[in-house]
């Protein structure tokens, strides 16, 4: 099979293990309502069970879990998932929390739903998807949530090329991760929506630190640069702040279908 991308490669996966990647976490965007209403309505065979792979903080996990009969969500890093049992929802008695890779996951029981959000680029393909496979019940899906993301904003311009110029994953190059499924025949999309726009606003600082949680942005990795990567910041958005807020549009975008036989 085609090797993955190097800037997907686990060494950069693993960020999401420092400390200050899950304490910035909570300052990501939250999932559009209907992205966790559409993943509700995707799991039909009973019992619903629901497999989240790389679950980080349970952004997804904590709101789906009202709406199924049970979720094991798997992470390989002890600080997200500390960090999701202590936010709304995280002890919620139909979560199991598995400290774990995808890859190493054993994938022992059937589950209905088996979702990924913003987290399938980071796992071996070649390795999960026959198991994710083997996995699914007969109307089972893989649903792939491919982002939360605000709607393009006056500073991007200058913010993209400070990105680049800041982030420590110096391998980074942008690529479609539907586009590299399907090219190594691994994922048959069946449908593919994008959440319309809905208003959402954070405190100033909130959306500075988020860019923390980010892959090339850990404040460990950093070190000294982090405060002039958040100068920097503070400073093109400064025009655009109203009552120490910035505000923005909201959308996420989701593909569901199922793995490809091998
Ligand atoms: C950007 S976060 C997404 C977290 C969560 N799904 C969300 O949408 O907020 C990516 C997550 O993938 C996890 N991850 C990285 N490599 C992984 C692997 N091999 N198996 C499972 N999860 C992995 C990271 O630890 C991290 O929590």
């Amino acid at each position: 099979m085609l090797p993955k991308p190097a800037h997907l490669g686990p060494k950069y996966g693993a960020q999401f293990s420092d400390q200050s990647v899950a304490d910035a976490y909570p300052m990501r965007p939250p999932y559009p309502t209907q992205i966790i209403e559409t993943l509700a309505e995707l799991a039909v065979d009973e019992p619903r069970n629901v497999l989240e792979l790389g679950c980080g903080t349970g952004d997804i996990t904590r709101f789906l879990a009202p709406h199924v009969h049970h979720i094991d969500a798997l992470d390989p890093s002890a600080a997200m998932l500390h960090k999701a049992r202590s936010l709304s929802n995280g002890l919620a008695s139909n979560i199991h929390w598995i400290f774990q890779t995808a890859e190493d996951f054993d994938y022992a029981r059937t589950y209905s739903l088996i979702l990924a959000a913003e987290s399938l680029h980071w796992m071996a393909w070649d390795v999960i998807f026959p198991r994710i496979r083997q996995a699914l019940s007969p109307n089972g899906r893989l649903a792939i949530v491919l982002s939360r993301e605000l709607s393009p904003v006056p500073w991007m311009p200058t913010l993209s090329p400070l990105l680049g110029e800041y982030s420590t994953n110096r391998e980074f190059q942008s690529y479609d991760l539907i586009e590299e499924l399907t090219l190594r025949d691994l994922f048959q999309p069946d449908a593919r929506i994008q959440t319309p726009p809905q208003a959402w606003s954070q405190p100033v600082a909130d959306y500075i630190e988020s860019f923390h949680s980010r892959n090339g942005f850990s404040r460990e990795r950093m070190g000294d640069r982090a405060r002039a990567f958040d100068e920097q910041v503070a400073a093109m958005v400064a025009p655009y702040v109203e009552d120490g807020r910035l505000h923005f549009q909201l959308s996420g975008e989701l593909v569901w279908g199922r793995p490809r036989a091998l």
